[in-house]
């Protein structure tokens, strides 16, 4: 059976295109069914159109009431029997209810090696800023299930990114999504394999072929 995905966008959406590739490659057993942006302007939004997928703009403007808004995304994902839900470069806090309704059914891909430069604060290239600033000589990216807190839910995957001295914000954040793009893509593919066990915090992957990665 196949998956039926949610994706959650705000910006330009390159993590939302490798995702997109890897299904039309049929690397994942899942349809992305679903774009939701909360930037009616968000690229991402653009790139599902091309391959054709439906988007829906869900925000401040057309939703000024927090509850409103929080019930309208349940809604819709219901709506669309969506299984999973993945924040591809998504900045918006998920609602709490949302959150217990689609337990460990919730990916988020964040640019660091978590728990490092996440939380609060530390959101698209202000990661890559507050690496920089602090000298770290490694950072790199962790895909990860959504509990209630901020980037505090249990790891799937996690690769590293040699910092290099005349890094700029710009050419780390380009190394990292590379990451990025490769390691959103294959949690997706073994959680629409049925391959990943979450125990308590640990997330175990049966059957790991990619030794790239580590888990
Ligand atoms: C990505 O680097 C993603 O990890 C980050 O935003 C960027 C979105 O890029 N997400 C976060 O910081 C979430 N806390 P994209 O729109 O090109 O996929």
């Amino acid at each position: 059976m196949s998956i039926n995905i949610a994706a959650f966008v705000s910006g330009g959406g390159t993590n939302l295109q490798a995702l997109i590739d890897e299904i039309e490659k049929k690397n994942i057993n899942g349809k992305i069914q679903l774009i939701l942006s909360n930037n009616e302007n968000a690229y991402a939004i653009k790139r599902g159109e091309k391959h054709g997928i439906e988007s829906i703009y869900i925000g401040k403007k057309n939703f000024s009431d927090i509850n409103e808004r929080n019930g309208k995304i349940i809604e819709i994902l219901q709506e669309k029997n969506i299984d999973l839900i993945i924040l591809a470069g998504y900045m918006s806090i998920i609602d709490k209810k949302l959150v217990r309704l689609y337990k460990n059914r919730i990916i988020n891909i964040h640019p660091s090696l978590i728990p490092s430069f996440c939380g609060k604060g530390f959101y698209g290239k202000k990661v890559h800023e507050g690496v920089l600033e602090y000298g770290v000589k490694v950072t790199g990216a962790t895909v990860h299930f959504v509990d209630e807190g901020t980037d505090t839910g249990p790891v799937i995957l996690q690769k590293s990114v040699i910092v290099k001295e005349d890094d700029t914000i710009d050419s780390l954040s380009e190394r990292v999504l590379k990451v990025e793009h490769e390691i959103l893509p294959l949690a997706v593919k073994y959680f629409c394999e049925g391959k990943i066990k979450v125990e308590g915090r640990k997330v175990k992957i049966g059957g790991l072929e990619d030794e790239t990665c580590t888990h």
